[in-house]
């Protein structure tokens, strides 16, 4: 019994830990930086606090550093921005990307931390079922407010929505995405 859930958990884990990368790249990549889309290489995730009451109980707290080579003439400053990760709705995990601004033609380190809901995950009632299966799907959800500055004078405030689907099959832990992207200025 107790391998079993250890089984479940890990499996969840690294499920989600794949997913708040995907999430997080997704994000940042629809948002930041046009005309040129932002290089972007995720850093290993660390992890930063699990508050585990029984293997069935427990969250976590990942920092996540995405360093973005932005090929842009223009800086990009935005807000405290949250991400929501919901599993057949249900939010599962949620993301902040504190308030930076990204600097034109430079590599820059963005930093996030995640807070995961993993019981919510493994108690979801279509858990066992989707693990079966080998496909989960999660979709993922932000609003970012920011400003570009281009030639140092130009500024456009811009809000950007971003609302992604993504399966991701777990023995070949390949995740698969389709994003819908507003931005209004
Ligand atoms: C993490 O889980 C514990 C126990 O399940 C709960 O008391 C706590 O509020 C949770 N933390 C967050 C940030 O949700
Ligand atoms: C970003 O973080 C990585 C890993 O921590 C580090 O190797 C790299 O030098 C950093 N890059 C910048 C531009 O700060
Ligand atoms: C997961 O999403 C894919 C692609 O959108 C879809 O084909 C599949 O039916 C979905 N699976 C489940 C279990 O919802
Ligand atoms: C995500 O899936 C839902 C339900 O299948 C669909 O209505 C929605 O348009 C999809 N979103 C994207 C961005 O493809």
């Amino acid at each position: 019994m107790v391998t079993r859930k250890c089984l479940k958990i890990s499996c969840a884990i690294s499920v989600v830990l794949l997913l708040i990368i995907v999430g997080v790249m997704l994000t940042l990549y629809f948002t930041i930086l046009k005309p040129k889309q932002p290089i972007l290489i995720p850093q290993p995730v660390t992890l930063l606090h699990l508050h585990s009451d029984s293997p069935l109980e427990f969250n976590l707290t990942l920092g996540l550093t995405v360093t973005v080579d932005n090929r842009n003439y223009g800086s990009f400053t935005y807000q405290d921005s949250m991400l929501y990760i919901n599993y057949h709705d249900t939010e599962v995990a949620n993301g902040l990307l504190a308030a930076d601004t990204i600097p034109a033609r430079a590599k820059h380190n963005i930093s996030t931390s995640v807070v995961v809901f993993g019981d919510r995950l493994v108690t979801n009632v279509n858990f066992k079922s989707d693990v079966f299966g080998g496909v989960m799907n999660f979709t993922s959800s932000s609003v970012l407010h920011g400003e570009a500055k281009v030639l140092k004078f130009i500024k456009k405030k811009a809000t950007s929505y971003t609302t992604c689907n993504i399966s991701i099959h777990i023995t070949q832990r390949t995740p698969y995405s389709v994003c819908k992207n507003e931005l209004k200025l």
